[in-house]
């Protein structure tokens, strides 16, 4: 069992907050969303096609590893936004730092928040939650980042449920805190010391990587994606609390956006086999709740949002073949 601290922070601590929209906006209604979402551009989350995908051999994208530094003691404040539960790092110094495979220079890490439902699909397949890190190039503002078509990184992290009770889950470190979040936070939240590489993929080299966009109002295409092609494991406790969250819905995925574009895959993600059949039985053999708020599984979750799919192939069935 990892250690787990909770401060209570005395005073009023403003959210400086990645939404950075000025209108209200909601997962209720797309369609509402600004005019820049809704242009047939590098929009994201996108379903990915794992044979599509170029593998860099001469490594003119992909140029080396990534290289994860000082993410594993890591002090966050975690909040409910309303819209997702985020958790802020807030220190002058000493943010974890991402650089490598397709970045050109540093990114600082900035904030982790979820969605649930995911929001990027692998082959057809979407997962019960996605964890998104969102870093900015270091030395800009987010004013200034968001005005560079590099200015954002932001790392994917599928995450699958598992119903055994004895094994170690990735949220462990988060989970005490969870049902203090389940209503919007009013005050300034929880600070907690977490190991960020226990939220990362079990293979972290083994990725897709897209140039795209932020999946909030006001949509910027300014983010470089790094999919992680193998998922992570939650409980199905975690799963159950996460969803008691309110987020003004039951939950807070944009819909697929057109692929329209190049997606990388790194080297390591070419030899493993991307969605091996084990892995399908596993995201499928979810507990009784789940299968009661998922139907028949992945394909129902796919299908909730259908109308919205640019492409109107069947992804199950793709998926399942
Ligand atoms: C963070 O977790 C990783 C992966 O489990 C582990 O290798 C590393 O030692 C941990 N770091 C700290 C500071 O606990
Ligand atoms: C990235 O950060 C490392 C470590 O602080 C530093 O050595 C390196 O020069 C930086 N790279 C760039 C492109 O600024
Ligand atoms: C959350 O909000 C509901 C309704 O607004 C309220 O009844 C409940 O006590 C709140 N829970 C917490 C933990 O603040
Ligand atoms: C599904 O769950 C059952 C019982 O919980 C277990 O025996 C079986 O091995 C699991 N199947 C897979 C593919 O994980
Ligand atoms: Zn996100």
């Amino acid at each position: 069992m990892k250690t787990f601290l909770v401060f209570y922070m005395i005073g009023v601590v403003g959210f400086a907050n990645c939404d950075t929209s000025s209108s209200e906006w909601s997962y209720k209604y797309e369609n509402g969303w600004p005019n820049q979402c809704r242009k047939a551009g590098q929009q994201s989350p996108i379903n990915i096609m794992s044979r599509s995908a170029i593998v860099d051999t001469f490594q003119i994208h992909i140029r080396g590893p990534l290289v994860f530094r000082g993410y594993g003691d890591v002090k966050l404040r975690g909040v409910n936004t309303g819209r997702t539960l985020k958790w802020k790092f807030e220190e002058d110094t000493g943010a974890p730092v991402l650089s490598g495979g397709p970045l050109r220079g540093n990114y600082t890490f900035v904030q982790f928040h979820l969605h649930w439902f995911s929001e990027h699909a692998i082959d057809g397949i979407k997962y019960p939650m996605e964890i998104h890190m969102l870093h900015i190039k270091t030395g800009l503002t987010i004013e200034e980042a968001l005005k560079l078509p590099d200015g954002l990184a932001v790392i994917a992290v599928l995450c699958q449920v598992h119903a055994d009770e004895n094994s170690e889950y990735s949220l462990q470190e988060i989970e005490p805190l969870l049902p203090t979040l389940y209503n919007k936070t009013s005050g300034p939240g929880f600070i907690s010391t977490l190991n960020l590489s226990r939220l990362l993929s079990p293979q972290p080299q083994s990725f897709y990587t897209y140039h795209g966009s932020l999946t909030t109002p006001d949509c910027q295409e300014v983010v470089t994606w790094i999919v992680m092609d193998h998922p992570i494991s939650i409980s199905d406790y975690q799963y159950k609390m996460i969803r008691q969250v309110d987020v003004g819905g039951v939950d807070n995925y944009r819909s697929l956006q057109p692929t329209n574009r190049v997606v990388y895959k790194s080297a390591a993600s070419s030899i493993s086999s991307p969605l091996p059949i084990g892995l399908l039985g596993v995201l499928l053999n979810m507990s009784s709740l789940l299968k009661s708020t998922l139907g028949t599984g992945a394909c129902v979750v796919i299908n909730l949002k259908r109308k919205f799919f640019a492409d109107k192939k069947n992804y199950c069935t793709n998926a399942a073949a």
